[in-house]
């Protein structure tokens, strides 16, 4: 959506604080042990608790609150069984709905002892991110972000998951415009607008370039014993900074 009243603003950034404080709490309360069942219950709990349903159920009719994904899981895992373990590599994925309005936020975190490459791989992730967000001007081309992303990839000696995009949001889970590159394009000639809301998304990882779908039709999945992470913001285009609505 592009944004068009203070109205749209305000409640944006009310469902972008919630499904922000969704997030913290759920990495905040991972411990080894408990099942991914069990923390995606506490981010539904906080997400009833403040009347904001699930976008991935509403939209998707997703088998989960959240998507909880470990170590070779590198998206859309399913809640369930699975046990935490020491030195696993944790994204949680939050996005929601309140009054019609997305917020979509999503990170990862390692399980103490956490290995050193794992932990390698979310500073870089993050720090994708993080420049993506702040070279991103109203009126430039989707392939900044991109570009951006690359550069980080590169620097950091990682790879890119290419076939994870980024997204519009903000009526719907996913939007215009969709499939955003997380790697420059020559051929991406769509430009960003004042008051265009988009998520930025990067996953980098020290496997596979291309994630396949598991059989129950959810997952994502990268190699075994490779390691993925993803930090991912909603955020509303100005002519400056963009104004992050999941900070
Ligand atoms: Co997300
Ligand atoms: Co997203």
């Amino acid at each position: 959506m592009t944004i068009e009243t203070d109205d749209d603003l305000e409640a944006l950034k009310k469902i972008g604080q919630i499904v922000a404080e969704c997030l913290r709490t759920m990495l905040g309360a991972i411990r080894p042990g408990m099942t991914t069942l069990e923390l995606d219950e506490i981010g539904e709990r906080f997400l009833l608790s403040k009347g904001a349903r699930s976008a991935p159920r509403l939209d998707y009719a997703f088998p989960g609150s959240t998507c909880i994904s470990i170590n070779e899981q590198v998206a859309h895992g399913i809640p369930g069984d699975r046990i935490i373990q020491p030195g696993d590599l944790v994204n949680v994925d939050v996005s929601a709905e309140l009054n019609g309005y997305y917020g979509d936020t999503g990170g990862s975190i390692g399980v103490a002892p956490v290995p050193e490459l794992a932990q390698k791989v979310c500073v870089a992730t993050r720090a994708a991110r993080d420049r993506a967000i702040d070279s991103l001007r109203a009126g430039d081309r989707l392939s900044v972000i991109g570009r951006a992303i690359e550069k980080q990839a590169k620097a950091s000696g990682l790879r890119i998951v290419r076939n994870l995009c980024s997204h519009g949001v903000g009526r719907k889970l996913h939007e215009p415009p969709e499939a955003i590159l997380p790697y420059y394009s020559p051929r991406e000639h769509r430009t960003v607008r004042y008051g265009d809301v988009i998520t930025i998304e990067p996953f980098l990882t020290t496997g596979r370039e291309a994630v396949e779908e598991a059989s129950d039709g959810w997952t994502l999945l990268n190699e075994r014993g490779s390691w993925t992470a993803q930090y991912e913001h909603t955020l509303v285009i100005t002519r400056g900074r963009p104004l992050i609505m999941t900070a």
